[in-house]
């Protein structure tokens, strides 16, 4: 029998990945989105899959439109990719982003539990709830130092359903998933911000300066696309479990920028230091990447590095693409866009 799958936040950068790779796996997938009033399908066009997706309303917020979708359709699995993802807004919405990323999943846990407790729920946990880390590289029995009110409402989310599965039995499996990025990232996050800008740079579109925060801090990137595949596996397991899928490398912020820069072509020579720091363009003598405090957060998660022993052990999880082929894919894919006009 054809298998159903539901997949909030299908929007979104992961939704997107996740939707096309159940399709081909020939899932049933429901993709729920919430109504706006601007269009957010871009990224299920530019996948091809806008047609072959199930598109039902959904919000995090909504407890009594969660329940109503368990009951009507009983999904076989639910990937809850739905989230206030934006660290830095969290600090500016904390409240929002604890009912949306914290009590929303609990709603879902209820809905579960009463009205579908066949259905497998995949939460998006995150490595953010690290934070302040406690141990290096970090596995799934590193303490949590959440550091944002992002970090918070994740962890109470994430031991929501380790709670669910001890007491009723519910089928609820996190993934601590460390950064992944794609072409497909917002332009908010740090990675595209850089892709995208330098893009314009590249063709001349614009002779501005990147202006970035701390470009000291450090990141496990991996790519959206193969992460997704590993959200599938976490729930063909045989019991509930929580895993850390990560690449076991980190590179500081502006490593991403000295790899895209050369990708460009431009040779980068950076002079002064802390909120002084530029990146100028030894060719053209023109600064092209500088700091700008406003994009420091109150407080920082300084170094992230995943350890995915248990996921190579029990998921086979392997790191397709390396930090270099991530760099170089983005960047192109953003040059092709700003030459279409399309970024
Ligand atoms: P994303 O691109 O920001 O997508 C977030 C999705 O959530 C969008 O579809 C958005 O809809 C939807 N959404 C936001 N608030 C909602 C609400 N109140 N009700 C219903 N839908 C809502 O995030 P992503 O990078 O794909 O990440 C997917 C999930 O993994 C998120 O939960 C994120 O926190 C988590 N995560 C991400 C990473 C990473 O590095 N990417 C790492 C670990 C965990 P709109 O299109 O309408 O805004
Ligand atoms: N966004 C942004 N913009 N970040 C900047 C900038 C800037 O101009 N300058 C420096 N940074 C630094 C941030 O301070 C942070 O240390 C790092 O770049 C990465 O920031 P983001 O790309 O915004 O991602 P994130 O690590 O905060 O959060 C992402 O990864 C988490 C997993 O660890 C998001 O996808 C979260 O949803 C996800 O849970």
């Amino acid at each position: 029998m054809t298998k159903t799958a539901m997949v909030s936040g299908v929007t979104g950068q992961d939704g997107g990945y996740l939707a096309k790779f159940l399709l081909e796996k020939g899932y049933r997938v429901f993709g729920l989105y919430r109504r706006g009033s601007t269009d957010t399908f871009s990224k299920l066009r530019e996948h091809g899959i806008l047609d072959r997706i199930e598109m039902l309303d959904f919000d995090l917020l909504e407890f009594s439109n969660i329940c109503r979708l368990f009951k009507r359709y009983a999904p076989d699995e639910f990937y809850n990719l739905a989230a206030q993802s934006f660290v830095a807004a969290s600090w500016e919405e904390p409240i929002y982003t604890t009912q949306a990323d914290g009590m929303g999943v609990l709603y879902i846990l209820e809905a579960i539990r009463e009205f579908s407790p066949k259905t497998r729920l995949y939460q998006a946990s995150t490595s953010e709830m690290f934070g302040k880390v406690q141990e290096t590289p970090q596995t799934e029995s590193t303490p949590f130092y959440p550091r944002s009110p992002y970090g918070i409402s994740k962890l109470m989310a994430h031991w929501a359903c380790v709670n669910y599965s001890e007491s009723f039995g519910v089928f609820a499996s996190s993934g601590i998933l460390f950064n992944h990025e794609s072409p497909m990232r917002g332009k908010e996050f740090v990675t595209r911000k850089i892709t995208s800008h330098f893009a314009r740079l590249f063709t001349g579109q614009t002779e501005e300066p990147l202006e970035l925060g701390n470009m000291n801090a450090m990141r496990d990137w991996g790519f959206s696309g193969d992460y997704v595949e590993m959200m599938w596996k976490i729930l063909q397991q045989d019991k509930p479990d929580t895993y850390v899928i990560a690449t076991g490398e980190t590179h500081t912020i502006k490593e991403f920028v000295e790899e895209v820069s050369k990708r460009c072509g431009f040779e980068l020579r950076w002079e002064g230091s802390g909120v002084n720091e530029i990146g100028v363009n030894t060719k053209t003598g023109k600064t092209i990447v500088k700091v700008n405090p406003k994009f420091y957060r109150p407080a920082e998660v300084d170094m992230l590095i995943g350890n995915p022993e248990k996921a190579r052990r029990e998921l086979s999880w392997k790191v397709k693409v390396t930090f270099k082929e991530l760099c170089a894919m983005m960047i192109d894919a953003d040059i092709e866009r700003a030459k279409k006009g399309t970024l």
